[in-house]
């Protein structure tokens, strides 16, 4: 029986994650929830998986949520506060952590369970853009493992197994992209965030979606798998698939291409990393190829779409690139989210913001987290003069 701790209970991955966990009551016992400030419906988790732990990140809300679990009888322990998330990653109960936190605001708990040797679910790509030497280090050193619940990485985990020496047998990985909701929209500037958010094949939390309309998205998949999978990102491309069934691929030395495919369900991802290395049912509906029809690929529009080039840029860039890139796609999309920043202005303060990256290579998490804070502090002024 596998204790589970889920980070960002409350949002789209930790609720599709806590609907696969209840269909293997037999396998998964929930052992901590957590959410930033949603106390609702963090209640309503906790009234349907009894977990000992419920944690709320934003300490302001701790009292509610206190007082809402005892109305509602339930045993669950209540803590609040970013440390509380730590405490609830660490806990003897947890065994498998499923990080589903957006932002960087992730990366503590995640690494807290890769040093704690825990096996961690990643789907907070944040975390890894922003830390992943550090990420990777340490689950080498503990014995964590370390599984994708990005549909891509998932899909790239499964087309990789079983290819022995990968480094030589791999000519290079494609990430597939959807191409999001403006694929076909050539003037973007008065694009608003219930058009960005509208996404054509996958319904996600607001940040993932902007991100997938900016193709940002799929810039910081790259980095992603180019920390988890151990290939530099020239050898990772992207290719524009709008029906979102081919998740990604490998590409082999020998010329053969292996796919990994299924309906856009994040269910089906969640259940693969649940169930590693068996197989568990996801409740995802099954591919029904005669309804398909047919499969279409395009390259990436990078003169509409910069912020996969910024992406490629940074990782090539190293130092604290991708910090600085993350934490500045993170102040303008939330500034795109409250209607102070136009979409097409996304881009302009993330490359204004990249230009300023430190080549310093941040060693610790300290080193990492203060290099958000400079980022952030930069990305908040240009979109103040913007705005
Ligand atoms: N959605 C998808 O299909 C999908 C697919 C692949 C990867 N991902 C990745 O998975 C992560 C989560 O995405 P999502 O779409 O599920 O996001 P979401 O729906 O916005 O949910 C975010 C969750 O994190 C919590 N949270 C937000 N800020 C926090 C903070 N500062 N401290 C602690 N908890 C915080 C939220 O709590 P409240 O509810 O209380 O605000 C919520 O539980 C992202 O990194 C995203 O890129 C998502």
């Amino acid at each position: 029986m596998q204790g589970i701790c889920v980070l960002g209970a409350t949002g789209s991955i930790g609720t599709s994650a806590l609907e696969v966990i209840a269909r293997h009551p037999d396998r998964f016992r929930v052992a901590a929830l957590t959410a930033q400030r949603n106390v609702a419906a963090l209640v309503a988790l906790a009234r349907r998986f009894a977990p000992p732990l419920a944690v709320i990140a934003d300490v302001a809300q701790l009292p509610l949520l206190q007082q809402q679990l005892r109305a509602a009888g339930l045993p669950t322990r209540a803590l609040g506060g970013a440390e509380a998330l730590v405490e609830a990653v660490l806990s003897p109960e947890v065994d498998t952590v499923i990080a589903a936190i957006v932002g960087a605001a992730g990366l503590p708990p995640t690494l807290a369970a890769a040093r704690a040797g825990k096996r961690i679910l990643l789907a907070n790509k944040e975390a890894i853009v922003c830390a992943g030497a550090l990420l990777i280090e340490a689950v080498r050193n503990s014995g964590a493992q370390l599984l994708p619940l990005d549909s891509e990485h998932s899909a790239l985990h499964q087309c990789l197994a079983g290819a022995a020496d990968a480094s030589r047998a791999v000519r290079r990985l494609i990430l597939t992209a959807s191409g999001g909701p403006f694929r076909n929209r050539a003037d973007l500037s008065a694009v608003t965030p219930e058009e960005a958010c509208a996404h054509p094949n996958w319904v996600m939390g607001p940040k993932i979606s902007v991100d997938s309309a900016t193709l940002m998205n799929k810039g910081l998949e790259v980095i992603e798998a180019s920390w988890l999978f151990g290939f530099p990102p020239q050898q990772i491309d992207v290719v524009v698939h709008p029906q979102s069934v081919v998740h990604s691929m490998v590409e082999f030395v020998d010329g053969s291409v292996v796919a990994q495919l299924g309906t856009p369900d994040m269910r089906t991802p969640l259940a693969y990393a649940l169930g590693f290395p068996e197989r568990i049912e996801s409740g995802s509906a099954f591919l029904d190829f005669l309804a398909l029809g047919h499969l279409t690929f395009e390259a990436p529009d990078l003169s509409r779409f910069p912020c996969l080039r910024l992406a490629y840029e940074a990782a090539r860039a190293g130092g604290s690139a991708s910090v600085w890139l993350n934490a500045a796609n993170e102040e303008a999309v939330a500034a795109f989210l409250a209607r102070r920043l136009p979409f097409t202005a996304i881009a302009t303060v993330i490359e204004a913001t990249l230009a300023q990256a430190p080549t310093t290579v941040p060693r610790s998490l300290q080193d990492v987290l203060d290099a958000d804070a400079a980022a952030r502090r930069y990305a908040r002024a240009l979109i103040g003069a913007t705005a």
